[in-house]
């Protein structure tokens, strides 16, 4: 792989993702010797910028959002000669035909046909016109070498999501289509594969026999901020539930592959989401929580209510909060409730999954047995623990809860890398396991739906809650029913 030199290009390389993301991670990839020896990397943009103002520009972006911080002057020296500003148009052909001529260059230079990789970091409206001009002009047309990166939002609907898969797939081969989701790269989400299918103990206990329940809630305390534009028309359903959310559920819920590899994981995947038990409009409105953030503080700083947040409709039906239950129609998962959350602007981060197991039939101690429970923690700690009880150390046969902890940080020297830096890198060395293929994308818009369709004819109440608490009271009684807390880290 090291010896097949790579053209990147990111449409929208002037952007906020390539500025925060993309480029510190390209620059990671670099300096850890991921990147091949020969290599280009071209941001398209429509407007001119001043000589060196791009560098400059992507240089801060590095310093401020790399997970290694500042960068070093000499190596990012060395990164800046793979790097190109390349001012473009994406509606006019002209872009298209110098871009070609720019990689074609390269591939003379190079003595061979380059990978290319393509990113497309630009909004919804503007895909089909690149993807047009790409195939026209022939930029992307051999099939085993070339990649198109599609960030999300994949679709506002199924429907829109169809046809962006119909136009992608009449232009392109899908095995060419990398469509992203950075949860996936997240390092502690690439371990849950690990942890069930190399780990045989916890096998036989995943099913509806052992678990009570399991939880998967990813909790923000940033608010929309400035992305209102884009966040009123969106939703926390559509910007989370649909995609990052949903992908969690099919990892935790989905049946051992043949193999670790793109196809057979991704089969396993759809084949659980297809059995996710489709919400009518009544269950769309009885499991499920739809919410707004009211004025508040969050971590001891004032936060406007949602409504007065810039770019947003003053009397916008928008959710910041989503809270459902779901469940999956299969046997492993009969009678096992998943109960999914995410907001914005709540008193803390946190990305966790609990499995919840059952409590033991059999009850020989005075104690109170507190059930066993699994604990994936995404971020901001990365750690799987698992609670068990013990005996206090006395005389008596007193229990307590304990934990047996697995945490990255205790456990490895080694940091871990930016889910970019690693979805990238499969991109680029052409392993689309990470990636969601578009039976994938099409099958997630379907649950979402019903709801969606459901809240458009105003059904469902849109609740409130306080900037800076932990979500809508709504919420604790949703998942009071499966008789215990939304919970979190031990
Ligand atoms: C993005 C959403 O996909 O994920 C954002 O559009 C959200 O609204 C973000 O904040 C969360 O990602 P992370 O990696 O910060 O948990």
């Amino acid at each position: 792989f090291k010896s097949t030199p790579a053209n990147i290009v990111i449409f929208g390389g002037f952007g906020d993702l390539a500025w925060r993301k993309l480029i510190p991670a390209f620059y990671n990839l670099y300096i850890s010797g991921y990147l091949p020896e020969k290599f280009a990397i071209y941001g398209v943009h429509y407007q001119g910028l001043p000589e060196g103002a791009y560098e400059k520009h992507m240089l801060e972006g590095v310093n401020l959002f790399s997970r290694r911080g500042k960068a070093k002057a000499a190596e990012w020296k060395k990164f800046t000669d793979h790097l190109y500003f390349f001012q473009g148009d994406f509606t006019i052909d002209e872009t298209y035909t110098r871009l070609k001529a720019t990689l074609d260059e390269n591939d003379k230079k190079w003595k061979t046909r380059a990978t290319r990789l393509l990113y497309y970091s630009v909004a919804p409206s503007f895909i089909e016109v690149i993807s047009n001009s790409v195939s026209k002009h022939n930029i992307a047309a051999q099939r085993e070498k070339d990649r198109i990166v599609v960030e999300k939002p994949f679709g506002t609907d199924l429907a829109s999501a169809k046809g962006l898969n119909d136009l992608l797939n009449k232009l392109f081969y899908e095995n060419q289509i990398y469509r992203i989701d950075h949860y996936l790269g997240k390092e502690v989400v690439q371990n849950i594969s690990a942890f069930r299918f190399a780990n045989y103990i916890f096998e036989p206990l995943w099913n509806s026999k052992f678990i009570d329940q399991v939880q998967i809630s990813v909790t923000e305390s940033v608010s929309v901020g400035t992305r209102g534009s884009y966040y009123d028309k969106s939703g926390a359903l559509r910007d989370m539930v649909q995609n990052h959310l949903l992908q969690l559920l099919s990892l935790v819920a989905m049946e051992c592959p043949g193999n670790y590899d793109a196809e057979d994981i991704r089969k396993q995947k759809v084949k659980v989401l297809k059995k996710v038990r489709p919400f009518t409009t009544a269950t769309a409105i009885q499991d499920v929580v739809r919410a707004q953030y009211t004025r508040g503080e969050v971590k001891g700083k004032e936060q406007p209510g949602y409504k007065e947040e810039t770019n947003v409709a003053r009397n916008s039906t928008t959710e910041t909060y989503v809270a459902m239950k779901v469940w999956i129609d299969n046997p492993r998962w009969k009678g096992v409730p998943f109960y999914l959350r995410t907001g914005k602007s709540l008193e803390k981060q946190s990305s966790v999954i609990v499995v919840q197991f059952k409590d033991s039939p059999h009850k020989i101690f005075k104690d109170d047995v507190v059930p066993n429970r699994l604990v994936i923690s995404i971020q901001p700690e990365q750690k799987i623990s698992l609670l068990f009880e013990g005996k206090v150390p006395g005389l008596e046969m007193k229990l307590k809860p304990l934990e047996m902890d697995f945490s990255y940080h205790d456990s490895f020297i080694e940091e871990a890398p930016e889910a970019y830096e690693t979805l990238l890198l499969d991109a680029l060395e052409g392993d689309a396991t990470q990636f969601i293929r578009a039976d994938q994308v099409e099958t997630a818009w379907s649950i979402v739906m019903p709801i969606l369709n459901a809240w458009s004819k105003e059904k469902g109440d849109m609740k409130k809650y306080k900037a800076g608490s932990w979500g809508p009271k709504e919420a604790e009684d949703l998942i009071k029913e499966g008789r215990i807390k939304w919970l979190m880290l031990p």
